[in-house]
């Protein structure tokens, strides 16, 4: 395995074998100068005039294979943006293993070639340095998570990927089974019942590095095949998940970055998230935090605001510190269009300079505006920006509006890690599409002991025993406390109004093993792809994923999906509709 050794300048004298891609020939009227690549990254080789392979040297192309032996010498031109560039090999040997095709882009980091053509072929992509580095990366991840689980007894379980729908809420993806026709296999969204039955097998500590499929819209962080760091642990309670949770993620981030996580995480409830941050999501890198001014405006003459405080909705507010100056008419123009994006009716501003302007001055009084200024302790050239109507509107386009702005005003350290847990999420949450109230995680989630007897009574005010971890405003993982009593299964059925059909057309194998001596269970996953990403310093989760597919969901490297002949349609009993 000498090749994959990584040489520097204490290898000086030694005799090396080197196989790999030549990366760049530079003949320089005398020597010719090889950058040869492999996994390691990329090493100088020289070929003097004299040498037998001269020849050979000079007819290299980028991307052929060669075999190099040779021996390592001091470079009298030093390049320090480079590993090894202290070093170069003089060649003893010069082997030419395989020639390349002109490849359709160069590999390069800073490369300008579309993702298109890059997806296309992704195995050149991969050549590239960041690129490959981010797998080294994911790699490293993956192996302090076994690490770190076995040792505490941890036991790593396969489960299904033929198998039965599951709970997650995605659209499924289905299989076709040939054998019994007309009917379907669903790709598991992830192994949550499987690992729930793992610990009524009595497996106690399960984990998996698991692949979970669903079919919904995709976006820069999510695909629609991605990874998992599952885990479940029977007679634990929510505190006992979440520090074993939080201890895998610290390993993780030492292991992998040297970063030390303090710990234990801050916890956050959900109503507090959404209040403060507009988000269960909350970026916790930056202030920005949302105000409720409501209170401000009880008595106002301003239509809107009276209009909306009739209505029951609220007005809130986030101040950009010293920012009245950085934004035009235009500006705000732009930041209006981005909230209606998420539903809000407006946008009103009133910047805090020595003069106090903006776009509903006129129509307050100056008492309003005084109390304004004193709740939300607004210094000079402040810019105060306002959202009113209904709750969930408010909070959510504000809440978006603020990461938006600290993006653009670059308030973001990108190697700033905030994590934490939000808990307490609702264990519903109202569906306008289907006009009830739907499970806010999956039906098997444990409610709050307190609100069992709500469940069926007041849906509004039921909290569950979920938590989500949050790194730097990404969702990496989240999880819950297990329902391990049946008729508390039956009762979160029927309040998810679930027939006794439904019950058992879905799920009905679980509810049978439900009642078999059922553990108190609870556990979590991580989405390892998120996770490299946020580690990787990446916003692009394709980055972060071999062989990705793109946002309308294909393969454009083998062309997936793909029509099928008809004779395989024949023998699955399938028709396509066109
Ligand atoms: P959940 O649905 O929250 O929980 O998923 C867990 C984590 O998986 C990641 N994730 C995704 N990553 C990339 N692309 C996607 N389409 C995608 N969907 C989810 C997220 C998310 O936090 N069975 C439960 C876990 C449990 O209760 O134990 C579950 O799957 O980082």
């Amino acid at each position: 395995m000498e090749k994959y050794k990584n040489y520097s300048i204490n290898n000086v004298g030694e005799e090396v074998i080197l196989n790999g891609w030549v990366s760049k020939v530079r003949n320089l009227g005398g020597l010719i100068f090889i950058d040869l690549r492999n996994r390691l990254g990329i090493i100088q080789v020289v070929v003097k005039p004299e040498s037998a392979y001269y020849d050979l040297a000079n007819s290299l192309k980028n991307e052929y294979v060669i075999k190099v032996t040779g021996r390592i010498v001091e470079r009298e031109n030093k390049n320090k943006n480079l590993a090894t560039g202290d070093i170069e090999v003089d060649v003893n040997n010069l082997e030419l293993i395989n020639t390349s095709r002109e490849i359709p882009f160069t590999i390069s980091d800073d490369t300008n070639a579309l993702e298109d053509t890059r997806l296309k072929y992704r195995y050149l992509d991969l050549r590239r340095e960041s690129l490959k580095n981010n797998f080294v990366l994911r790699n490293n991840i993956t192996f302090a998570t076994r690490k770190f689980l076995n040792n505490l007894d941890f036991l790593e379980v396969e489960t299904p990927i033929l198998c039965k729908s599951t709970p997650e809420g995605a659209r499924d993806y289905l299989v076709p089974s040939r054998v019994n026709k007309g009917k379907f296999y669903a790709l598991p969204q992830s192994p949550q019942i499987f690992k729930q039955l793992l610990m009524v097998s009595g497996f106690e500590r399960y984990y998996q590095i698991a692949k979970c499929f669903r079919d919904e819209d995709l976006r820069a962080d999510r695909q629609p095949e991605f990874t998992q760091i599952d885990v479940e642990m029977s007679f634990v309670n929510e505190d006992e998940v979440m520090d074993l949770g939080e201890k895998l993620i610290a390993n993780i981030f030492k292991e992998v970055k040297g970063i030390d996580i303090k710990l234990p995480l801050m916890r956050m409830k959900y109503d507090e998230a959404i209040s403060k941050y507009g988000s269960d999501k909350p970026d916790l890198r930056f202030g920005m935090e949302i105000s409720d001014i409501t209170d401000c405006f009880i008595n106002t003459e301003f239509t809107v605001f009276k209009n909306v405080i009739a209505e029951g909705g609220i007005i809130n507010a986030i101040v950009v510190k010293d920012a009245a100056d950085k934004y035009s008419r235009k500006d705000l123009d732009k930041l209006t269009d981005f909230v209606k994006t998420y539903k809000a009716t407006g946008l009103a501003y009133i910047k805090f300079q020595s003069e106090i302007n903006g776009s509903i001055v006129k129509v307050l009084s100056d008492k309003e505006i005084n109390e304004i200024k004193e709740k939300l302790a607004v210094n000079n050239n402040d810019l105060v920006l306002i959202i009113s109507g209904g709750y969930k509107i408010v909070k959510t386009a504000l809440g978006a509006l603020r990461c938006k702005l600290a993006r653009d005003l670059q308030l973001i350290s990108q190697d700033d890690y905030k994590l934490l847990w939000v808990v307490d999420f609702p264990s519903f949450e109202w569906s306008e599409e289907e006009g009830r109230y739907v499970a806010c995680h999956h039906p098997f989630t444990a409610p709050k002991d307190e609100d069992v007897d709500k469940l069926l009574t007041d849906k509004a005010h039921c909290y569950s025993k979920a938590y989500d971890i949050v790194i730097n405003g990404y969702e990496a993982g989240g999880g819950s406390i297990r329902i391990h009593d049946e008729k508390v299964q039956k009762i979160m059925f029927k309040a998810l109004e679930l027939t006794e059909r439904d019950i058992q057309e879905k799920f009905g194998f679980f509810v049978e093993a439900l009642k078999y001596g059922c553990p108190p269970h609870g556990g979590f996953a991580l989405g390892l792809d998120r996770l490299t990403m946020l580690l990787a310093g990446t916003d692009n989760i394709r980055d972060v994923i071999a062989f990705p597919k793109t946002a309308s969901a294909t393969d454009l490297m083998c062309e997936a999906p793909s029509e099928v002949g008809q004779e395989q349609l024949d023998e699955l009993g399938l028709a396509v509709k066109k």
